[in-house]
């Protein structure tokens, strides 16, 4: 298969240098099931789950064990502005399929404006094309440009894991109670706009 060749297979609790347990992050039930358990990733990998289930911690954690900035960009871009990021990633090792590439991008949309402040302030050479204004873009243009302009691999193979009291677990699409939520929604929106 054209995929197997992801830069990432799994993640680990780094044996000699275990996180205290007892103080967050690990506090999290996410975060405790991935060190005491590892996680297997897929090409893709979506995570799911309610807010402060901890998807934003994992994802910050992976993205920084990778080589990349907790507020986003390229490997090549190591621009922070105030950092929140938790001691995850200090813990973990990053098991990576050999003869991968070490390039990567974290598209986050949080710090977006930060980032694209950072590519103006630091623009290609003279001698290369010049990037795309970002800032004279609406946020859904960007964002759009962005991955346009970025990504450039062929097709995308997900993986969705769910986040929360149970830790994390595999779930199918058409069971997440989001999609169940919306198909509901959609089919009959009046049923909930009656209540507003
Ligand atoms: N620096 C921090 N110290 C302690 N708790 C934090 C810190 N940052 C975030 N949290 C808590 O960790 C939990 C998970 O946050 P986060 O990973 O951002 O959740 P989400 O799943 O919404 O992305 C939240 O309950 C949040 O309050
Ligand atoms: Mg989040």
């Amino acid at each position: 298969m054209a995929f197997e060749r992801f830069p990432i297979r799994q993640l680990f609790e780094d044996p000699a240098n275990v996180l205290d347990r007892r103080s967050w992050p690990a506090t999290l039930p996410a975060v405790a099931h991935l060190l005491d358990h590892g996680l297997d990733l897929s090409p893709a990998t979506v995570f799911v789950g309610e807010n402060g289930s901890g998807k934003s911690t994992l994802v910050e954690a992976i993205a920084l064990s990778y080589g990349l900035s907790p507020e986003g960009g390229s490997t090549g871009a190591q621009h922070t502005t105030r950092s929140t990021e938790s001691e995850l990633a200090n813990h973990l090792q990053l098991v990576r399929n050999a003869g991968t590439t070490r390039r990567g991008y974290f598209l986050r949309a949080e710090t977006m404006h930060g980032l694209f402040t950072y590519l103006e302030l630091n623009p290609r050479a003279p001698q290369h094309e010049q990037d795309l204004t970002f800032h004279q873009m609406s946020h859904g243009e960007s964002f759009l440009e962005l991955v346009m302009d970025r990504f450039r691999g062929r097709g995308l193979w997900l993986q969705i894991l769910e986040v929360g009291s149970w830790g994390i677990r595999p779930k199918p699409w058409d069971e997440l109670d989001l999609v169940a939520n919306w198909q509901a929604f959609l089919s009959s929106p009046q049923r909930y706009l009656k209540h507003l």
